[in-house]
């Protein structure tokens, strides 16, 4: 079922309706009028099959990226989410000899098109990676300004309410603010995470991707960029991987569980839903093992 139709029932157009499956879709109740609102997606992801040379990561996922709400990618080791995750924002062709086919667009532009210029697309689709990756020989105040002194200069008085919001959309600001000169990596592990989102969040983008960006962390920086999240989304729309199902089921608005049946198989999006959905009633048997730990 898709995941719109389950929330709020719209009329399903014909991508719709090709996106999500319609199992369990009562006739009946699809025929009864109802309000409707089309989802406001940033980005949609169909039939995306991704490459490395020959081997084949990924198979035909269709996914809708909606606004405002945080998109969790869960599933065992192996499955493709990384890779996903990369594909929206097209830092999969970096690597070499990779590729990606299907469609994908970003605000209803097709992105994957060759007049599309993959840095600007990276700049509104923003990365926060596992390993927090701080510049090492930069302070905490410009590692936050770093990707907006590239463009152009600014005024220092703006560049100083940039670090002021983005640190204090990232839960790092109150640790950090008297100490803005100091090396960024002088830090702990959870708190260089904190300053890499507030990095991400300065160039303004409109999704921002995070890679288990809470997996290498102390509980306590996990709680704060958990509790980040939920400001996070008034502004921006998010996916995040995790292999934390608590985390998962918390943050989310939705949630993806990537599978691989037969070992040697590409990923596959198994389940797309609600993330409620899928923590307490989902479609699929492998689902279900997954998130209550069965295997994965
Ligand atoms: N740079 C790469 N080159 C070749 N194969 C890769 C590369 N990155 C990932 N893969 C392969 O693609 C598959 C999916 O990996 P990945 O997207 O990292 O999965 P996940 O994030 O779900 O653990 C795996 O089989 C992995 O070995
Ligand atoms: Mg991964």
């Amino acid at each position: 079922m898709d995941r719109q139709e389950t929330q709020q029932e719209p009329k399903l157009s014909e991508t719709e309706k090709n996106t999500g499956g319609d199992a369990g879709r009562n006739t009946q109740e699809a025929a009864t009028p109802q309000p409707q609102r089309e989802p406001d997606n940033v980005m949609v992801a169909e039939n995306l099959d991704a490459y490395y040379g020959k081997f084949k990561a990924l198979d035909d996922i269709s996914m809708k990226i909606e606004r405002h709400k945080v998109t969790a990618l869960i599933g065992p080791s192996g499955c493709g989410k990384s890779t996903f995750l990369r594909c929206l924002n097209r830092m999969h062709e970096v690597i070499r000899g990779a590729r990606m086919e299907g469609t994908l667009q970003f605000e209803g532009k097709d992105v994957v098109s060759r007049d599309v210029d993959p840095v600007s697309l990276r700049r509104r689709v923003g990365m926060v990676f596992q390993k927090p990756n701080p510049f090492p020989t930069m302070t905490i105040y410009d590692n936050v300004v770093a990707g907006l002194k590239l463009e152009r200069r600014r005024k220092k008085s703006d560049l100083d309410e940039v670090v002021e919001r983005t640190l204090k959309q990232a839960a790092l600001w109150d640790e950090v603010k008297d100490k803005l000169k100091e090396n960024g990596m002088s830090l702990s592990g959870g708190q260089q995470q904190r300053l890499c989102i507030a990095r991400t969040l300065a160039v303004e983008p409109e999704v921002i991707l995070m890679d288990e960006p809470a997996s290498a962390l102390d509980p306590i920086s996990t709680q704060k960029i958990e509790d980040a999240m939920d400001d996070l989304k008034k502004d921006y729309t998010v996916v995040i991987v995790t292999h934390n199902m608590q985390q998962a089921s918390r943050v989310s608005d939705y949630t993806g569980f990537f599978f691989i049946e037969n070992q040697g198989d590409p990923g596959r999006l198994w389940e797309f839903e609600d993330t409620e959905k899928v923590f307490s009633n989902p479609n699929r048997k492998e689902t279900e093992d997954y998130v209550t730990g069965r295997f994965g």
